[in-house]
């Protein structure tokens, strides 16, 4: 595989093969990636995402060249194209890459350089995908018949884009909560729109999302600005407090404390929010195993 852009490129064995070898690694396993120059290519802000891939590659022993977007020629009006192929052309093997713009991918998939796509504007984040999966199986050992909601702002959401189809073929059964403006046509066909309230006491996994400030237009300001977003959608104490015994609380982060989720929700001991963000070191090592070990 030369490239990692959407959660659709993998079936299900495949993704079963990802999120065990990154368990693998959680366990101690080890490979040496030392002949490699990666470069993280970071357009928009991140912490853990970044974070963990400079964690991954250190694990690798990978070279690591670095980036840095605000200073670079982007800012003199150079393309992504150009910015790829340049990097290809100095040597680089691994570009990970951010960018607001959905799909950006399709304008350099042909360089002969491999691509981890760490998220598009609103399409796909897959590298988020593999450690909520991988934290998922961790917890349940299966995907067959459990009950996931997907809670919050569905509409500018790459993790639900991501995690949306391939819970879904892995077995799971779907339901999403949130503003009903913001459940878009394509979630009708992996599950049914249901108020939290309804949703708390028979879901095995609830995975708030964050409210994407930064991508909200003035009507979605409304939804958010005109009603108590907590309260009616998002995760109180009392309704952490009403899921069942064995149920895990997921967030990909950053979390907006007092809107999608209560304070003390975040951690609470329901909440595995900061065990995605230890899984996404290692499922970033599968994500950068899986396109560089067939270059050995
Ligand atoms: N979950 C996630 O992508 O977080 P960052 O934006 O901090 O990378």
């Amino acid at each position: 595989m030369k490239d990692i852009l959407t959660m659709e490129s993998f079936n299900n064995e495949q993704v079963m093969e990802m999120i065990n070898r990154a368990l693998e690694f959680k366990n101690g396993a080890r490979a040496n990636f030392e002949d490699k120059k990666v470069m993280n290519l970071f357009f928009e802000d991140s912490t853990r995402t970044k974070t963990s891939f400079q964690a991954a590659e250190a694990n690798f022993k990978m070279e690591r060249l670095n980036f840095d977007a605000s200073t670079s020629s982007i800012n003199k009006g150079e393309t992504l194209y150009d910015t790829v192929k340049t990097i290809q052309s100095i040597g680089v093997d691994l570009v990970v890459i951010r960018h607001k713009q959905d799909e950006y991918y399709n304008e350099i998939k042909d360089i002969d350089i491999h691509i981890l796509n760490a998220g598009d504007g609103k399409g796909q984040h897959p590298s988020q995908s593999f450690l909520d999966l991988m934290t998922i199986y961790e917890k349940f050992g299966t995907f067959e018949d459990l009950n996931i909601a997907i809670v919050g702002d569905l509409k500018h959401s790459r993790v639900a884009h991501s995690n949306s189809s391939v819970l879904k073929k892995l077995g799971a059964n779907l339901f999403y909560g949130g503003p009903k403006e913001w459940y878009t046509e394509e979630f009708e066909k992996f599950g049914p729109l249901k108020q939290i309230d309804d949703l708390v006491e028979n879901m095995d996994v609830i995975m708030l999302l964050r409210v994407q400030n930064e991508r909200l237009d003035s009507e979605d300001k409304n939804v958010v600005s005109t009603e108590n977003y907590l309260n009616k959608y998002g995760l109180t104490l009392k309704r952490a407090n009403e899921m069942k015994k064995d149920a895990i609380i997921m967030h990909p982060a950053p979390v907006n404390r007092g809107v999608e989720i209560a304070d003390e929700v975040v951690e609470h001991e329901k909440s595995v929010i900061f065990k995605q963000m230890t899984n996404g070191v290692f499922a970033r090592m599968a994500m950068i195993e899986k396109v560089l070990k067939g270059d050995k």
